[in-house]
């Protein structure tokens, strides 16, 4: 076999069986994929990152960065509701590019989508840390500083940020509607706080604070966008519950463009109204959307706030999780991956061992490490994931017309193309170390693919 038509092989569609059994339990329907969509996008983004990008990127401009990435994310949603429709399976991007550009390109996409996920839900739990240790201070009960730093920060370790990564291995092992209805609760109160920083901030609105509208020009609200880009991340990890819907063709891509509706229209408002209440750069503070609940006099909002950010934080580790868990299941079934993840547990129906084993990994990482400085990797993972799922679409029209396509991307190729655009266009405005880490971990990726997964892919043991 040459090397051309082993990185070149696809996997026949449908050889998931997008509507059989894979030993996983089959229970979501719309609500319950779009609530994981709310779960995953909204978090750490909007209570943390938009303050900072207003203050030091884009200034009140930041709603125009918001609506510019938004834009962005819209196309690439489109995409990946028609493969997720037409491909299924749980292996999301990954397994899009395993049917269409053959498995290189979906081996290189499906470690992008480790690292994606991986990072963030280790980052994240960094972040819920501080927020969950404030609160245990609030009632006097703050952990000592060697608690909640890893020894590259001079302590020991960061106790709640690994013991939330395991409880949240816990209830992913324990089942897939244990784990919904606990992410559809915690949705519910984190809607409910920015309902409530909505309603008290809006009648405080005061323009004269969106003049100058944008201090730091077009640039600023482009690298504003980048950065905020972190804020949509996550309907995505939708696409993952393929064999877990109970109608994926038609529900995933509910799923996966009613979440981001959602979440699209929240984030303007909030953006538009955190700018509007106070001058922009007094935004520059880690959590600017209680603070600014504090600024106006309302302490109980802002506690309320303050919980609905814990709230959003616990759901983004637990879809981020959950999809990470059925990416890697994807690509082990594959034999992309060792055979010890493909595995899915009789009782609970769910990937027990991954979730173990990449739970174990990721506690590890987030307690003893500062994976919150490289947290803007899940950026242009992300980016490149949305890429090649434009470039995808547009491909599989061409080779595989007649694919029945229960969703379609509107007016393609023009929407991929813009989308695979507008994701190149954010990622060139990542600083360049960003891209050097990345291009580390892909070429680490390379060599563990041509050193193994090559030779153990299930379709080169179909070929021979
Ligand atoms: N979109 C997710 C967040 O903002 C990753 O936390």
């Amino acid at each position: 076999m040459t090397w051309t038509s082993t990185i070149f092989r696809t996997k026949a569609i449908n050889a998931d069986h997008p509507l059989g059994d894979t030993g996983l339990s089959r229970v979501l329907g719309p609500l319950d994929l779009t609530l994981l969509g709310i779960g995953a996008i909204i978090g750490a983004g909007i209570f943390v990152l938009t303050g900072v990008a207003a203050a030091t990127q884009a200034g009140p401009a930041i709603v125009l960065s918001y609506m510019v990435a938004g834009t962005a994310c819209a196309f690439a949603a489109l995409a990946y509701a028609e493969l997720a429709a037409a491909i299924g399976g749980c292996g999301s991007a990954y397994g899009y590019c395993y049917a269409g550009l053959g498995e290189l390109v979906a081996w290189i996409i499906g470690w992008d989508l480790i690292l994606e996920y991986g990072v963030a839900v280790s980052a994240v739990a960094i972040g819920w840390s501080g927020y969950a240790n404030n609160a245990l201070e609030a009632v006097g009960l703050g952990l000592p500083a060697v608690w909640l730093h890893g020894p590259a920060e001079g302590g020991l370790v960061n106790l709640p940020a690994a013991a939330i990564v395991l409880t949240l291995a816990l209830l992913l092992g324990v089942g897939i509607r244990e784990s919904v209805r606990v992410n559809g609760v915690m949705v519910l109160i984190k809607l409910l706080a920015i309902g409530v920083f909505l309603a008290v901030a809006v009648g405080r609105v005061d323009p004269a604070n969106w003049v100058p509208f944008m201090p730091f020009g077009w640039n600023g609200v482009m690298g504003g966008a980048a950065l905020i880009f972190f804020a949509y991340i996550g309907f995505d990890a939708v696409s993952t519950a393929a064999e877990e819907a109970r109608h994926p063709q038609r529900d995933l891509p509910i799923g996966i463009l009613v979440s981001l509706a959602v979440c699209t229209l929240i984030y303007i408002l909030v953006a538009a109204v955190l700018t509007g209440v106070v001058p922009y750069p007094s935004l520059n503070v880690g959590s600017p959307v209680a603070d600014v609940m504090l600024r106006l006099g309302h302490s109980w909002a802002a506690g309320l706030v303050a919980a609905g950010a814990i709230a959003g934080l616990t759901t983004v580790m637990l879809v981020l999780y959950y999809g990470l868990s059925r990416i890697v299941l994807a690509m082990s079934r594959d034999g992309l991956l060792p055979p010890v993840f493909a595995r899915v547990n009789r009782r609970t129906q769910t990937p027990l061992r991954v979730i173990l084993i990449v739970g174990l990994a990721m506690a590890a990482v987030a307690g003893l490490t500062p994976i919150g400085e490289v947290a803007e990797l899940v950026n242009i993972g992300t980016l490149a994931a949305f890429f090649l799922v434009c470039v995808g679409v547009i491909v599989l029209r061409v080779t595989q017309p007649d694919l029945p396509r229960p969703f379609r991307t509107p007016w393609s190729p023009l929407v991929p193309l813009l989308g695979a655009a507008s994701c190149l266009y954010l990622a060139l405005s990542l600083p360049w170390v960003t891209w050097l880490r990345f291009g580390l971990w892909l070429a680490a990726g390379l060599a563990i693919y041509v050193y193994y997964s090559r030779h153990h892919s299930a379709l080169a043991a179909q070929h021979s």
